[in-house]
């Protein structure tokens, strides 16, 4: 399955389950000065998680496939390409929203359906995290999967609890991992070597219950709501049957294209990698009507371009 076409069985699956398919929201979020770029689904819809706005066309839930930026701000992977099979600056995100409408079960429910009935990826390569005291979410795994207990970890607010910036909306999230077996170095969530590529996030599910402001304290929603994310690449490299993002039909145009670019034959040269994420990340931005400039976002995407130029010079492709 192309990226393209998973992306459109996600939207038709939620859209089968009465979700709104809604379009992606701009990388520039409008009038949030909290947020440097759109780092999420949830962005478009803060304020109608704070009960500030009503939900667009009245529908309590929503699903979208989001352009995201993670550089510079609260999440920020730049630092990363390169490095890791799975990070990226610009990658899409996958979501569907409860706007006060279902909770915990019905969002673990229609993950779990979606991941193994519609998708059909075998339940033995899924691990399930869980925030450390919500019982009622790992109680509601068991329930409504089957899932087996030991393959459940609870995990602290690093891991656990989601927040898309120092303040607004937030709460505690439980994440579902793929995991790509042995020939891949790295342990289960939660163990020292969690960080290795072996036990990937797929899927955020993040019960939003609170609103957190500038000096910590949590005040709860209006309403009890949902925002998950799926990272797009992340689950088409699972549906590819390859380990590392980059090797998806999506990123390999781009792999290709900077390899002839740079005259480089060594498709697995992680440069070309570094390449092909931050040229989608600065086209979009652009596109976006960000610039390259000494301050703020257009900052972050001078970095971009100038941490793209350095791996084009350690190709040898700059004299
Ligand atoms: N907001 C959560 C995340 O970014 C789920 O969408 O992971």
């Amino acid at each position: 399955m192309r990226a393209a076409e998973i992306r459109s069985r996600f939207l038709q699956y939620f859209a089968r389950q009465a979700h709104a398919v809604r379009p992606s929201s701009s990388l520039v979020p409008g009038d949030d000065p909290t947020l440097l770029f759109t780092n999420a689904g949830m962005v478009q819809f803060k304020k109608v998680f704070l009960g500030q706005e009503a939900p667009p066309e009245g529908n309590r839930r929503a699903t979208t496939s989001q352009k995201c930026v993670r550089a510079g701000g609260k999440h920020n992977d730049l630092e990363q390409v390169g490095h890791t099979a799975r990070h990226h600056t610009f990658f899409e995100m996958l979501g569907n929203f409860s706007f006060g409408d279902y909770f915990k079960r019905d969002a673990i429910r229609f993950a779990w359906e979606f991941v193994t009935v519609e998708l059909k990826i075998p339940r033995e390569h899924l691990r399930v995290t869980v925030y450390k005291d919500d019982d009622e979410a790992r109680g509601l795994w068991i329930e409504e999967t089957g899932i087996a207990a030991n393959r459940i970890y609870g995990l602290g607010e690093k891991d656990n609890f989601w927040q898309m910036a120092d303040t607004g909306p937030c709460g505690p999230c439980s994440e579902i991992f793929y995991d790509h077996g042995e020939a891949v170095a790295g342990g289960p969530p939660g163990s020292p070597d969690a960080d290795g590529d072996r036990y990937i996030e797929i899927w955020n599910l993040v019960f939003m219950q609170f609103d957190r402001s500038a000096d910590g304290t949590l005040t709860p929603l209006p309403k009890p709501c949902v925002d998950t994310g799926m990272g797009l690449e992340r689950l088409t490299a699972v549906l590819q049957h390859v380990h590392s993002n980059y090797q998806i039909d999506s990123m390999q145009a781009l792999v290709m294209a900077a390899a002839a670019a740079t005259g480089r034959t060594d498709l697995d040269n992680p440069s070309l990698n570094v390449i092909a994420d931050h040229i989608r990340a600065c086209s979009f931005l652009i596109v976006d009507g960000v610039l390259p400039s000494n301050e703020g976002r257009g900052y972050v995407l001078r970095r971009i371009i100038r941490r793209a130029t350095r791996h084009v010079w350690k190709l040898g492709a700059l004299k």
